[in-house]
């Protein structure tokens, strides 16, 4: 029996995974649901699934067996409230939400409600992710730095309020990872960069109408750029390893991630897609480098996990991916006040 999936948002992120999802065995998107009802058409056209305005709609009118919730960082909230008390597995998209009182509710009804969650971390999913923590077992680790530096995108993006800025939005992804190697984190100190001087040209522009709940509140007012254009970060995680990370959004001719090891033995550079090692070998500096193994994991993941109602292999759950989402919040704070914040 194919597994029925709901999606609660068809914006570039939920088609992505859509079109993963096609080559996902026994998996049929059904329904679509998006506050932009062309938006929900077009997706629901191309996958033979009907399309709803509202997910409520959605939920009342389709017998799904699991939903996708990728929707923009502010939308939280209610679409989760209504998918746990259908009692449906969710996948739902980083960053969770943007105030932690949200995530905590959420959170606890999943537990009363026990519902399996898998959220979109996916880079943990990476093969050369396995590799980094088995080498990291045996070996002590001095100090780790990373970086998550691209261009601004347009859209809701751009503001403060509804994205929670590069740091919540984008860089997430790699303060989890860091977690997800490293453990949890202990403290966090932060400072901001803003000033850039920013235009519709300095946007992605395409991205200026997406997002929008609907074109006519597409307008580059609607997106004026309020958002840090450099974060950076001083941490310590709860193992004893100091951490520095700096992401900025203003960096418009590259993008580029990186997590870098520093450890007695050897230096592990990890940048997305592969990793390199970089050690002394018979007195000599030598550097291999890992490609990845990039073949999307997580819909299969999650899907075989709804399958079997085994969520074990899911690498991100929502409790887990709360933790992440603290770093964020606390360097926001830890910028607005000033002070070094304890996780
Ligand atoms: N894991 C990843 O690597 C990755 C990559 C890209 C985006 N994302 C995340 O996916 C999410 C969506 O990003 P996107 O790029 O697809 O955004 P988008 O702006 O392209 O699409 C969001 C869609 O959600 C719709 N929407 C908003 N509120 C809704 C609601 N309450 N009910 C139904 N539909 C609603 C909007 O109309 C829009 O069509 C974001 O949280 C983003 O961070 C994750």
């Amino acid at each position: 029996m194919a597994v029925k999936i709901g999606f609660i948002g068809a914006g570039g992120n939920a088609n992505w995974h859509m079109d993963m999802i096609e080559d996902v065995p026994d998996a049929q998107i059904v329904a679509v649901a998006d506050l932009a009802l062309d938006r929900a058409q077009a997706t629901a056209d191309k996958h033979n699934a009907k399309a709803y305005a509202s997910h409520k709609t959605m939920l009342a009118d389709e017998d799904l067996d699991c939903c996708y919730i990728s929707i923009p960082p502010h939308q939280h909230g209610e679409p989760e409230i209504d998918v746990i008390q259908k009692g449906l597995p969710f996948f739902v998209e980083k960053p969770l939400a943007l105030r932690q009182d949200l995530m905590d509710d959420i959170l606890e009804r999943i537990e009363k409600h026990n519902i399996g969650t898998c959220v979109g971390y996916q880079i943990r999913y990476l093969d050369i992710m396995d590799q980094a923590k088995e080498m990291l077992k045996n070996t002590f680790i001095n100090a780790v730095q990373g970086h998550y530096v691209c261009g601004a995108i347009g859209g809701w993006y751009t503001r403060l309020a509804l994205s929670g800025g590069q740091i919540t939005e984008q860089a997430t992804h790699m303060l989890d990872l860091m977690r997800y190697v490293l453990g949890d984190v202990e403290w966090i100190a932060a400072s901001k960069r803003q000033g850039a001087v920013v235009t519709a040209d300095s946007l992605d522009a395409t991205a200026l109408g997406a997002g929008s709940e609907s074109t006519e509140t597409a307008g580059l007012q609607l997106h004026d750029y309020n958002i840090w254009d450099a974060t950076t970060l001083l941490m310590r995680f709860r193992s004893g390893v100091p951490a520095t990370f700096m992401c900025s959004c203003q960096v418009n001719y590259m993008f580029e991630v990186l997590f870098d090891i520093f450890t007695t033995d050897f230096r592990l550079k990890i940048d997305y897609d592969k990793m390199t090692v970089i050690r002394k070998i018979d007195g000599e500096t030598q550097s291999e480098t890992i490609q990845a193994d990039t073949s999307p994991k997580i819909d299969a993941t999650f899907i075989e996990a709804v399958k079997t109602g085994d969520f074990s292999k899911v690498r991100s759950s929502y409790r887990d991916a709360i933790e992440s989402l603290r770093v964020s919040l606390a360097t926001l704070e830890a910028v607005q006040t000033g002070t070094i914040v304890k996780l």
